[in-house]
């Protein structure tokens, strides 16, 4: 077993809690840091205030090695090393809003003027290749009156997390980056992933920075760049994803993330895309292939509503029902849910939305406080119509006869005995 070390993980969303419950199953000792008081008590009490598998069990089985507060400087005091985890939302203009991850390292740099020795700041958040030199090393330094890289280590391993399997990509992961600009920071990342077999590639702070936005950009092309090929296949009446199954053989291409339908949604793709575009576009470069897949995602919610007019010509008083209203399975996170341009949609065309998801439904009536929410799946098959929107597993069980489904997932069970049926890229 390698050093246990003592961790302090600021920020307890989706990927700071995953991250540090996941340390503690390693062994290391984990503090964890929020501003919100719900999120710290959640913590403590095995229920971090998000759906995601497993979460609650692994925070419960290591609570011997966890403890939550509102305090960064003791937490910081107490830990060897400090990972922020906070959020980096988008601005209007689609570029990154540094304002939380300023902060937290405000907070940070306060604690770091009292620690006696070596401390390494570790960036989770995804930012912006330059992030860290221009708005981190001048906000720590500043608040601490010491100098990074010199008095205190700063360092960055971004994270490659799916929400709904995010402990097992965290633990099993294809890679771990770590981007340094010093030694002390690379052996304390080392001595963290030193139980993983997996390839570690040491690079610059930039160029880590980087990865993480060239990942997403290149997965969230795959997704768009199926659905383009999806909608020729629909004109064509061939099936992309039988197409995608040929296509994915190729070892060269990976079968992974061709699932065609209506795009993707989340808290990364949608604004990490639009972050690198803006980032383009300040260094004068036109990022053409980057436009054309936020084009294309925005419009495919839009195909599914021009499927169902194919066979409802008018939507007015027609009661629809929407089958999932998270991002995706296994999550309750409705950020940039593709269900949201769809039901705005329906409700423009004059329909009566009645939606379900097993876990998603008291996150969108913050959104949606108006429209119907049923019980169950069963219920919305009641509706005139009913649009498949997120691939939960109970919606492959249903009894779809007699029934107009327009399906934007690709559920085998109702293309199979749905009275009408279209599928939006096959
Ligand atoms: C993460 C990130 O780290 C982000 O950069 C990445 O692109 C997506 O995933 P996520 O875990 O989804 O963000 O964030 P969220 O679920 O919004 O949680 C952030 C947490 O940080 C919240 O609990 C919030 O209360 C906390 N926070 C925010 C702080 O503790 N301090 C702050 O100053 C700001
Ligand atoms: C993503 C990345 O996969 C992860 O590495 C990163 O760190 C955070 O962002 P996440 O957003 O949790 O993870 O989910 P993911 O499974 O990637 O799905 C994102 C969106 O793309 C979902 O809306 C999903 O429905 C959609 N998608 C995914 C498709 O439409 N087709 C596909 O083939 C795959």
């Amino acid at each position: 077993m390698p050093n246990r070390m003592k961790i302090s993980i600021i920020g307890t969303g989706y990927v700071g809690t995953v991250t540090g419950a996941c340390f503690a199953e390693l062994g290391h000792h984990v503090v964890f840091v929020d501003i919100s008081p719900q999120r710290v008590a959640g913590i403590l009490k095995g229920d971090p205030g998000f759906y995601e598998p497993g979460i609650g069990e692994l925070l419960k089985k290591n609570s011997q090695r966890i403890s939550a507060t509102e305090d960064t400087k003791s937490a910081v005091l107490a830990t060897d090393c400090t990972f922020i985890a906070v959020n980096t939302p988008s601005c209007a203009d689609g570029s990154l809003d540094t304002t939380y991850i300023e902060k937290a390292s405000e907070q940070i740099g306060s604690a770091l003027r009292e620690t006696p020795g070596w401390h390494t700041v570790i960036v989770k958040s995804t930012v912006l290749p330059g992030t860290i030199e221009k708005i981190l090393v001048p906000a720590l330094e500043r608040t601490s009156g010491k100098r990074a890289y010199v008095d205190f280590g700063l360092c960055t391993n971004p994270e490659f997390l799916k929400e709904g399997c995010a402990i097992e990509d965290f633990l099993h992961t294809d890679r771990v980056i770590f981007g340094v600009h010093e030694e002390k920071s690379q052996r304390i990342l080392e001595d963290l992933y030193a139980s993983f077999s997996c390839p570690k590639i040491v690079t610059s702070l930039k160029t880590a920075e980087m990865i993480k936005y060239t990942s997403n950009a290149f997965l969230s092309t795959k997704i768009s760049f199926s659905n383009e090929i999806g909608n020729i296949c629909k004109a064509l009446e061939i099936d992309s994803r039988s197409v995608f199954e040929g296509v994915g053989l190729d070892s060269r291409i990976g079968p992974h993330f061709f699932r065609s339908g209506i795009g993707f949604g989340g808290s990364c793709f949608p604004k990490d895309i639009n972050a690198l575009i803006a980032l383009a576009k300040e260094e004068q470069v036109n990022p053409v292939l980057l436009n054309a897949v936020v084009s294309v995602n925005e419009s495919q919610p839009e195909r599914m509503i021009a499927l169902l007019k194919r066979h409802m010509h008018d939507l007015n008083h027609k009661k629809i029902g929407v089958l999932g209203l998270s991002f995706k399975p296994d999550t309750d996170d409705i950020r940039e849910s593709r269900a949201i341009p769809i039901i705005h949609s329906l409700l423009s065309e004059g329909s009566c939305v009645m939606a379900y998801d097993p876990v998603a439904i008291e996150h969108f009536k913050t959104i949606f406080p108006s429209i119907s929410y049923a019980a169950s799946a069963e219920e919305v098959l009641s509706s005139d119509a009913v649009l498949i929107v997120t691939e939960w597993d109970e919606f492959k069980h249903l009894d779809y006869r007699e029934k107009l489904v327009i399906d934007g997932r690709k559920i085998k069970k109702a293309q199979e005995e749905a009275k009408i049926y279209e599928g939006v890229c096959w």
